[in-house]
């Protein structure tokens, strides 16, 4: 399990932006092909681990089942019950998940492993829970290879949202993935535009935390090897999505 001291930070933060958040990122997945990445079979059972407002879990209406949505943060879970009725909620923690050994064909989690220090045992039981055949789907934000760059980029996270464990690069992406005794049988990187006004809504994200995060990108965004180019007021950015397809070793 988590440590009580970062789970208790994780849902201040994310009980503070539930309803913000759930518009902010509204429709954040469509464009990534997620579906037919899962190679999912129709009337799967699909679960995700920090489903938040259920972003994610609404790709797969119409072909799972049954939609788990597993998080930490009950405002977050409530909000997902209105916005797609057809989920299952679940309040817990990924690294203890209550579900039997052989019962969830899918295990998804998208943009949260980021705020998980500890990442294996999750994916751990993200194993565990899969029927035979049954895959792990992870969707996260990915650092650049580069030290000095991914160290920049972690910092910057950090100031927007001191909940923020780690956006790590896709080698390290890799190796917690098998360290957790999963094989990755597919992966592929999503290059999209971001926007810092959209990255940070003024309404959702305290003032201070905005004007250090703008800062920061003023002094040394060229440091996090996003490609920050000022546009107007706002700053314009590359953002990197991997998604990676796993299957028990
Ligand atoms: C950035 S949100 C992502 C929500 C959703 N997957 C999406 O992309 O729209 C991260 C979510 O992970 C949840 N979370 C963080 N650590 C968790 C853990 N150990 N177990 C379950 N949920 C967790 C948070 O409560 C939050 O709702």
């Amino acid at each position: 399990m988590s440590d009580p001291s970062s789970r208790r930070a994780v849902r201040a933060e994310f009980e503070r932006a539930a309803e913000s958040f759930a518009e902010r990122t509204s429709g954040r997945f469509d464009g990534l092909g997620a579906v037919a990445f899962s190679r999912i079979h129709p009337g799967a059972t699909v679960l995700e681990v920090g489903a938040g407002t259920g972003n994610f879990l609404a790709l797969f209406e119409g072909v799972a089942s049954r939609r788990l949505a597993v998080d930490l943060t009950p405002g977050m879970l409530q909000v997902a019950r209105r916005r797609h009725p057809g989920l299952e909620l679940v309040a817990a923690d990924g690294a203890q998940l209550p579900f039997n050994e052989k019962s969830i064909d899918l295990a998804c989690s998208a943009q949260a492993l980021h705020h998980i220090s500890r990442p294996v045992p999750v994916l751990m039981e993200m194993r565990r829970v899969l029927t035979p055949g049954g895959r792990v789907l992870v969707v996260d934000q990915v650092a650049p290879e580069r030290l000095e760059e991914a160290r920049a980029r972690n910092e910057l996270d950090t100031i927007r949202d001191p909940t923020h464990a780690a956006s790590r690069p896709p080698s390290a992406m890799r190796t917690v993935l098998q360290a957790a005794g999963l094989t990755i049988v597919d992966e592929r990187i999503v290059e999209s535009e971001g926007r810092l006004s959209q990255w940070m809504w003024a309404g959702e994200f305290p003032a201070e935390r905005l004007a250090a995060v703008r800062r920061f990108i003023e002094e040394r965004g060229a440091e996090t090897g996003m490609g920050f180019q000022p546009d107007g007021e706002d700053w314009r950015f590359r953002r990197s999505r991997m998604m990676i397809l796993a299957i028990r070793t």
